[in-house]
């Protein structure tokens, strides 16, 4: 099954390690590669003279690319054949061609699968990029499998999903034809139980069945609303573990609550799900529970409950899918074989499941689709995971962080030595280099580049107006210790002011983005306050005069994003080509390993799999157990060593990633790398638990009162439910008017009798009357339909999702025809 080449590289490369010289040295002497992938953020376009782009994009390149479409660009970059290209210069066409050279390829040939198209039942939830995957990937699984067991002469037993979401790939491969025994590891109760719900539509399992009363059963979930979810988890957890009541007991269990009984017959698959946070590739808690085969009594009275004879018949109850419960599945120890699985298998999770092969016995082959590189932290250096809160880890341009060599991730970025070590420092990928390799330019369309490049420009150019009005400054030398940051040019760079997504209606035009912006981040309990007194004198006319001004370098931006997403499938190559190096750093337990690509990229563009299998330790299991300890005993199991193998790297900048990068119109820097120096460190405050507690209030404060009115989108079922009510007070507060009027009118010398009325009411002009007939026809009928929609949902029907929405329009549609009726024709 292994391809020809471990390596989907270019076919200019003649080996693999041809391919990996070339990669690791592109990585670390292209500067314009290192700046694109890493170096530059956008939030400094428009901050520094010269700008960016100007700084940058070498002069050369300027004119042909500013006279061209993003969508031309596009395919020069990616798509056209650069040998019959004429406009770009030479340099610019040679940087694509090593672009392209040092991305792995991603072509994916399809193949005939052994089960086409899922099942309903068992694609239930899945959107048709999911059904692709999961469809391709079992296929690839089951095949992979099939070659494993002939080169080691032995089945796998089991596939431990890592970090298994929904289990929408463990629910295709337990179920016909595959008929896999899945292990479903997933760090999120929610999912498990979302994952369990869809189970129930396979044949695999069922929900436990209880006879009840209804009314009292509401009655007790109504009395039960208020406990604390902390106390409600815990008493279902200990619900579980409880017997099944008998018949003179009432279960008042929720119907979330209800086990999910798993059944297994010959020749069938199965699901267990193991609730657990991976920290590492050790499976050793893992394993032993899909062992054990104890049932428990409440299972095996429920399984009574709906008929099976427990044991007696081929069904026989497999797992309550819950870790504390599990039955057995495959048979003892000794027998088992284990694939490790995953696709999206976020940040470190690929690398936990790459290392399981390594650190488990039982496991002897893996297949794994990494994504979301952002996530992943870094060895070489401080985490910088994406978090709002650790915002200032985030900071544009390769900033360092503190300077914590002790603090690296062993389960971070790079995963092998030949990266880790490569010219003495290794090769460092910084978040945003990161961030900019889950990008797919090839998928771009014209009418989503476009749009994703206005978000940006609005966002640079709302930070030059931040720059301009005192809301953020040039930050002055970014370590305290002044080190090699303080040679920067002092404009390079400017703090960075979360903004995150605004409404649709804000990227209409920059002034209304400005004004969006500027209404959400007021509302900061520790900034808003100054934020607003520094902008509060912008005009409208100020705001557009900017948008008049940078407008025309708008179109910089958009091929310097397009640039740095071009540039960052090498970024990817880097990641992936680490992970195949870790694996064949391993020769003892690693036979074979290969990346391909397993999806077609226009359905899903992270589609390279990183597969070994590892026969060589089949044959010989205590000798893998006896290599364990030379791994290592950090959880990990591998990087202790590692550390000790490097301690003498010099190490002048922990987290930049590459080397420096000179930059044509910007001072000289005195040292190398100015582009690249980080921002000032975070300003941080001591504050005592009162005025953190005062600052929460006040937060706490400007949130928008329920129901939230101005921050939910216009749907007809929140505007009908507003307008029901509106109506009844209408009617029935003229109904109170008319009756106390009635009351006072002999009092008041009135004439409030209807014949009076009447003819007071014939003598108006028709408009006058059509008005008033319709002021009070609209609310009439209205409310007299909706009451209808309202009773009969309280028979239960019409209660969906989309019966709320079609009946609403139903109601609206009655109401305007019949109370144009009734004000025109009675
Ligand atoms: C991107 S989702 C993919 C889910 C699933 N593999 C799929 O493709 O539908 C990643 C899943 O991994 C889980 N996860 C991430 N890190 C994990 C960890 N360290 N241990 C266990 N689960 C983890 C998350 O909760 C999430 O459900």
């Amino acid at each position: 099954m292994a391809p020809d080449n471990p390596l989907p590289f270019s076919s200019e490369f003649k080996t693999a390690e041809e391919y990996v010289d070339s990669l690791l040295d592109f990585a670390t002497t292209s500067t314009l590669f290192q700046t694109l992938c890493g170096g530059v953020h956008i939030l400094d376009f428009f901050t520094r003279e010269p700008g960016l782009y100007e700084s940058v994009i070498p002069e050369e390149w300027h004119s042909w690319l500013s006279n061209c479409s993003s969508m031309e660009l596009l395919d020069v970059l990616i798509r056209d054949d650069l040998d019959t290209v004429s406009g770009p210069s030479p340099s610019l066409i040679e940087y694509i061609k090593d672009i392209r050279r040092h991305s792995l390829q991603r072509q994916y040939a399809p193949r005939k699968l052994k089960l086409s198209k899922l099942p309903r039942n068992v694609a239930v939830g899945m959107v048709p990029k999911k059904i692709h995957e999961v469809t391709n990937f079992a296929d690839y699984v089951d095949r992979l499998s099939e070659d494993v067991a002939i080169q080691t002469n032995k089945n796998i037993t089991h596939y431990v999903d890592f970090g298994s979401g929904q289990n929408y790939l463990g629910r295709a491969l337990a179920n016909p034809p595959y008929n896999k025994h899945i292990i479903a590891v997933e760090g999120r109760e929610i999912n498990i139980n979302g994952a369990k719900n869809m189970d129930i539509f396979t044949s695999l399992a069922e929900r436990e069945v209880v006879m009840r009363n209804k009314k009292i059963y509401r009655q007790k979930m109504d009395d039960d609303i208020s406990q604390n979810t902390q106390k409600e988890k815990e008493e279902r957890i200990a619900a579980m573990s409880q017997t099944t009541p008998t018949e003179n007991v009432a279960d008042f269990r929720p119907y979330r609550d209800l086990a999910t009984i798993y059944t297994t017959g010959e020749g069938q698959g199965s699901i267990q799900y193991v609730e657990q946070r991976l920290n590492d590739g050790d499976l050793s808690e893992v394993i032993p529970q899909i062992d054990q085969v104890e049932v428990e009594s409440n299972l095996a009275a429920s399984v009574a409950a709906i008929g099976l004879e427990d044991g007696s018949n081929h069904q026989k109850p497999c797992c309550h899918g819950n870790s504390s419960s599990i039955q057995a599945c495959g048979g003892d120890n000794a027998k088992k074989s284990l694939m490790t699985i995953s696709i999206h298998s976020c940040g470190n999770l690929s690398h936990h499941g790459i290392r399981s092969l390594l650190l488990n016995p039982s496991v002897n082959a893996v297949a794994i689709v990494g994504c979301c590189y952002n996530l992943l932290t870094e060895r070489l250096g401080p985490p910088t995971y994406k978090n709002p809160i650790l915002r200032p880890n985030l900071q544009p341009v390769n900033a360092r962080t503190a300077r914590e060599s002790a603090a690296y991730d062993p389960h971070g970025y790079p995963m092998s030595e030949r990266v880790g070590t490569h010219n003495g420092d290794g090769i460092r990928l910084n978040i945003t280099a990161r961030m900019m390799a889950v990008q797919a330019p090839q998928n771009w369309t014209e009418k989503e580049s476009d749009a994703f490049f206005t978000r940006h420009y609005y966002r640079a150019l709302l930070q030059k107006v931040f720059l301009d009005t005192g809301v953020v400054s040039a930050a002055p030398s970014p370590h305290d210790n002044g080190d090699a940051g303080s040679e920067s040019p002092k404009n390079d760079r400017t703090d960075p002011v979360i903004i995150g997504s605004l409404r649709k209606g804000c990227y209409v035009s920059f002034v209304d983005y400005v004004k969006g912006a500027v209404e959400k981040i007021t509302r900061d309990p520790v900034r808003g306050k100054e934020i607003a007194e520094k902008m509060g004198s912008l005009t409208d006319e100020d705001i557009a005069a900017y948008a008049n001004k940078y407008g025309p370098r708008k179109k910089e931006l958009s091929i310097m994003w397009s640039l740095m997403a071009f540039s960052a499938g090498v970024v990817e190559s880097l990641i992936v080509t680490d992970r195949w190096l870790f694996l064949k750093e391993h020769p003892q337990l690693v036979k074979d390993c290969w990346v391909e690509a397993v999806f077609d990229y226009k359905q899903s563009p992270r589609n390279l799999v990183v597969d070994p299998t590892i026969p060589t330790r089949q044959s010989n299991a205590a000798g893998a157990e006896a290599l364990r300890p030379a791994l290592g005993d950090l959880p990990s199991g591998i990087e202790e060593p590692r550390r000790a193998a490097r301690p003498h790297i010099p190490d002048p900048d922990p987290v930049r990633p590459f080397p420096p990068i000179p930059l044509r119109g910007a001072p000289a820097p005195a040292t190398p790398g100015s582009l690249l120096t980080p921002r000032s460190p975070v300003a941080t405050q001591k504050l005592t638990p009162a005025d953190s507690y005062k600052i929460l209030v006040e937060q706490r404060r400007l949130r928008p009162v329920s129901p939230h009115l101005t921050i939910y989108r216009p749907q007809i079922t929140w505007y009908a439910s507003m307008f029901n009510r509106i109506t009844g007070v209408v009617l029935s507060g003229s109904f109170y008017v008319f009756g106390l009027g009635y009351l006072a009118a002999p009092l008041l010398g009135l004439n409030l009798g209807s014949a009076s009325l009447a003819a007071g009411f014939a003598a108006w002009p028709i408009a006058a009357k059509i008005a008033t007939k319709m002021f009070f026809a609209v609310p009439f009928t209205f409310h007299a339909f909706n009451g209808v929609r309202h009773l009969v949902w309280d028979t239960g029907r019409q209660f969906t999702n989309k019966a709320v929405i079609r009946t609403g329009w139903t109601v609206v549609g009655l109401s305007a025809a019949s109370s144009l009726y009734l004000s025109i024709f009675v």
